[in-house]
């Protein structure tokens, strides 16, 4: 799956950003607080708004304080995934029942530096695991090689019955870094520079998708 973060495309032309992308398996919008992370975007009303404009599920990347009062609103305005960050809830558990309970799948998200063994039984609750591969706040950085372990481990856990959840990779993934996140096991690719920073943003999303089915194909062949 690939999932363009529009972070990187236009916030004034929403509805067309996400028209050109008509590829994508899911949309994914980063909410940011400017107290979780020293950056600021948008929130509820904008993914309202951007609900009504588009046909592609929304996946909504919540870097906020508090996520424990403010993600069960997300899932109410429709998106299909509500990540909220370990680092940030209250109640992880209490986010995940509360986001289904609201329509949605559940997302739980882990920054560069935090370890998946702290979460691996609280993710038992969990639809999606997003593995932060920058350190969250900005679009455009660079990839960091280093969380792959904690795909692996992930992808491994799910390979063996103990977890259930989607595997989502989140920062730096470009035509240079997707095949290596793909080897590791990751099922859902989030990408903002990399397909709005490209001329055409359709073309890059299919590029990216072609690069990372054929490195995991290439997995299959042992
Ligand atoms: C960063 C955001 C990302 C961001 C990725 O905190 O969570 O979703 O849009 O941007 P790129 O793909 O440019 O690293
Ligand atoms: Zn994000």
């Amino acid at each position: 799956m690939i999932a363009p973060s529009i972070l990187s495309a236009d916030f004034a032309r929403l509805a067309e950003e996400a028209a050109a992308v008509p590829g994508a398996d899911w949309l994914h919008v980063d909410v940011m607080d400017g107290h979780f992370v020293p950056n600021l975007t948008l929130g509820l009303p904008v993914v309202e708004a951007l609900e009504r404009s588009t046909a592609i599920p929304l996946d909504c990347h919540l870097m906020i304080n508090n996520p424990d009062r403010w993600a069960p609103g997300y899932a109410e305005a429709g998106s299909r995934n509500v990540t909220v960050h370990a680092e940030a809830a209250h109640d992880p558990r209490g986010c995940a029942r509360d986001i289904r309970a609201a329509g949605a799948l559940a997302g739980l998200s882990i920054k560069p530096g935090t370890p998946l063994e702290d979460w691996v039984e609280v993710l038992r609750d969990f639809d999606t695991l997003l593995v932060m591969s920058v350190e969250p706040g900005f679009g455009g950085q660079s990839f960091m090689p280093e969380v792959l372990d904690k795909v692996r481990t992930a992808r491994r856990l799910v390979d063996t019955g103990h977890l259930t959840v989607l595997v989502e990779i989140d920062g730096g993934i470009s035509a240079s870094t997707i095949e290596q996140a793909a080897e590791a096991g990751v099922d859902c690719f989030v990408a903002g520079s990399a397909v709005y920073g490209a001329e055409d943003p359709g073309r890059a999303v299919a590029a990216l998708r072609a690069q990372a089915v054929a490195a995991s194909d290439h997995l299959d062949e042992g």
